[in-house]
């Protein structure tokens, strides 16, 4: 399963690209509201230095408007990916783009025959907000289960980027799953190498280490 980290904060996406833990970036219009930045500035710098798919989302709701912005978001860098809406100026904007050669990931997906929908307007990717779901009770990733069967069953290229993760556990369930990317917020992310037996054992060897009076260099 491919990492994409959800956030515009530079400096978050920067530390955890020096573990080569980052396939990707997405972003959305309220992560760059709390990043205080400039929407293309802040895109194009995170595409100087990630190879991978950064989205980058539309702010018009109709499909005309959707392409001109469509236009302006691609030529920041090569590999920006386009982000629509879940809507039906969003999946005609998708099917044009993708005709085109651009990148796209179809986003606020909530149901399984929405995700059907973006896969047959030809979407890169399509995000189904797990967190959300569970927000009003209902069992995100069960979405996630629903969406591969359905794109395995009839052979969907479209990726299934697992996004609005909330938890470390979110994280194991989407990859069990079958989720082609996890988007992971930076907290989430830095969290999964967190086990407190790993912690134990560090501080039994750094204690048996201390009594050995030894050091390496
Ligand atoms: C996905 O691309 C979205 O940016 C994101 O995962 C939304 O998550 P949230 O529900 O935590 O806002």
């Amino acid at each position: 399963m491919k990492f994409f980290i959800d956030t515009a904060d530079v400096a978050a996406i920067k530390e955890l690209d020096e573990t080569g833990l980052v396939d990707g970036v997405t972003t959305n219009p309220s992560l760059i509201f709390k990043s205080g930045r400039d929407f293309k500035e802040v895109v194009k710098e995170i595409c100087g230095f990630i190879d991978g798919p950064v989205s980058a989302e539309v702010a018009s709701m109709e499909y005309e408007q959707m392409m001109k912005e469509a236009e302006v978001l691609r030529k920041l860098a090569d590999n920006v990916c386009v982000k629509l809406p879940l809507t039906f100026d969003g999946l005609r904007a998708c099917r044009a783009l993708t005709n085109d050669g651009t990148k796209t990931n179809v986003t606020l997906c909530f149901s399984a025959n929405q995700a059907l929908l973006a896969a047959k307007a030809g979407a890169t990717f399509v995000s189904p907000f797990i967190g959300r779901l569970d927000d009003i009770n209902i069992d995100g990733m069960e979405l996630i289960e629903d969406i591969r069967t359905i794109y395995d069953n009839y052979g969907f290229d479209t990726e299934i980027l697992a996004a609005s993760i909330r938890s470390a556990n979110h994280v194991k369930d989407c990859a069990l799953a079958g989720a082609d990317v996890a988007t992971i917020p930076p907290g989430v992310a830095k969290g999964l190498v967190k086990h407190v037996l790993t912690d134990q054992g560090l501080a039994g060897f750094e204690r048996d280490w201390a009594a050995t009076g030894q050091k390496i260099i």
